[in-house]
């Protein structure tokens, strides 16, 4: 049974998360919880990517120093995960002291391997992306995304040899010794390689808020190259070979990430990790973007979603819930904040709360109490199998579905079915049968759930120990 490591992007602090980042790092956390309830060691990574032009132009704006400005935002990530009941193993920035002696190492090593040279080069800058655009790229003479005139750059960088290793990055996708899922995914990458990729630049001239090239101080290096390696500073590339080793080196490696640093990930990192000899990533599991209202959440349009305000509103585990229920995580989809509400009341308050409420009270009524011991009805069938396999290929929104639209959707059909305030009055055993069998169903769906709402889990397993019934989700 092999360790996991497992990744989110580090986060770019020139502002306050929003949901797209909680989105990512909720799955993380799930998906870790879910490997170490099936007593796998697991390792869960997440982080802040600190340094670049537009952190130190976001400071500016505020009229801040760049790294307070760092300071600030970053807290306010920690923060926010603290409210959303995210549990990771290790919170990386890259301003800490360790990233930037490790990232240093890492460039000696790219240098000493001969994989980097310098050139002059010319070329159109968006800060907002933190990347040269080409021209066929732009629209209307601006990035699409950010809808500014890209700089002109014109200086010396420092350059990576990225087609020597080509190549063998595409081997390795091929034979999935390095995975990249969902297939969508894939064949953006092949397309990619099609195209033909040029070799990029890992230094930057006039940027001043960054980690100097070591061996060349007039230098900064590219925010990206730094960034990528987060993956193994954090976990002790420059100053801790042991844990280095088993985290990284004879782990699974999975990074999680959305398709708009597909490129970074598939591409430029793994061949940045064949050239010092290390081991590329074993897993890239990608997901969608979402659009708010089906437009794109932006400052402009004002429809940026807190995620702390959705904790106020419906409280921790249903936003946890309502999150990652909205669309297959892998592909792209819309959040329609009316729908929560709905949804909350649907699958929450009614569903799974109205469940574990009249189970419980029937319970009481009949002074019958949960024993694990009683050989009642299995209710839970074939769905713990289909959970346990939707959650290894990181299918969170099938696993929710089987545990609402299966499990919980079985109880209610079984109780519909049995009307046991019915048969208490004829057959007593019979009916007795049917509440310990719910009780069982019951407890089982508070050990599946445990990953998404562990609260929730938790409030569940004291009920059944307690024979009390508590509201879990007051309706909206
Ligand atoms: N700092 C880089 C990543 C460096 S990783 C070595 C960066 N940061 S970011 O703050 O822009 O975060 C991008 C990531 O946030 C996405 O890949 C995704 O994980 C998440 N999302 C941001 N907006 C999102 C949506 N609207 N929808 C889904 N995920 C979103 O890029």
């Amino acid at each position: 049974m092999k360790r996991i490591l497992i990744t989110t992007p580090i986060y770019y602090v020139n502002d306050k998360p929003h949901i797209g980042h909680a989105y990512t790092t909720l799955a993380a956390d799930v998906l870790t919880r879910f490997f170490k309830l099936q007593k796998k060691e697991a390792f869960f990574l997440t982080g802040t990517d600190e340094h670049g032009a537009h952190i130190a132009e976001s400071a500016e704006k505020v009229g801040i120093a760049p790294k307070e400005l760092c300071d600030k935002n970053s807290k306010l990530f920690k923060d926010a995960w603290k409210n959303l009941d995210i549990k990771y193993d290790y919170f990386v920035r890259t301003t800490d002291e360790r990233h930037e002696r490790a990232v240093e190492k890492f460039f000696n090593k790219l240098k000493e391997k001969k994989v980097v040279y310098e050139k002059e080069y010319q070329g159109l800058y968006c800060t907002g992306c933190e990347k040269f655009l080409i021209e066929r790229e732009l629209k209307d003479g601006k990035c699409p995304f950010h809808k500014k005139t890209p700089e002109k750059v014109s200086e010396k960088n420092w350059f990576f040899k990225l087609s020597d290793y080509l190549d063998e990055v595409k081997k390795l996708l091929e034979k999935n010794e390095s995975k990249i899922s969902p297939s969508w995914a894939k064949k953006e990458i092949f397309g990619l390689f099609k195209q033909g990729l040029d070799d990029f630049s890992v230094s930057r001239q006039k940027v001043k808020w960054g980690i100097p090239v070591p061996f060349d101080k007039s230098q900064i290096i590219y925010v990206w190259a730094e960034a990528l390696l987060n993956y193994i500073s954090a976990i002790g590339y420059g100053d801790k070979p042991d844990q280095f080793k088993k985290w990284w080196k004879e782990a699974r490696v999975i990074h999680l990430l959305a398709k708009d640093i597909l490129k970074f990930h598939a591409i430029y990192w793994p061949a940045l990790l064949l050239a010092v000899g290390e081991k590329v990533p074993d897993e890239e599991f990608i997901h969608g973007f979402f659009t708010i209202n089906e437009q794109k959440m932006s400052k402009t349009l004002g429809n940026v979603i807190d995620p702390n305000d959705l904790v106020k509103k419906f409280g921790v585990d249903a936003t946890r819930y309502l999150l990652l229920s909205q669309f297959p995580f892998g592909q792209d989809g819309d959040i329609q904040q009316e729908r929560f509400v709905e949804k909350y009341n649907a699958d929450l308050a009614n569903g799974l709360g109205n469940l574990v409420a009249r189970t419980l009270s029937m319970a009481e009524r009949f002074g019958i109490s949960y024993d694990s011991n009683y050989k009642s009805y299995d209710l839970v069938g074939d769905d713990r199998l289909l959970y346990k396999n939707a959650l290894e290929k990181f299918k969170l929104y099938e696993a929710l579905k089987i545990i609402w639209d299966s499990t919980i959707s079985t109880c209610d059909m079984y109780i519909t079915k049995n009307e046991p305030w019915n048969l208490i009055k004829t057959n007593k055993k019979a009916a007795e049968k049917v509440i310990h069998s719910l009780l069982h169903c019951i407890s089982e769906i508070a050990d599946l759930i445990e990953p998404f709402l562990p609260e929730t889990s938790e409030k569940i397993k004291k009920q059944l120990k307690t024979g009390k019934s508590e509201i879990l989700f007051p309706r909206i």
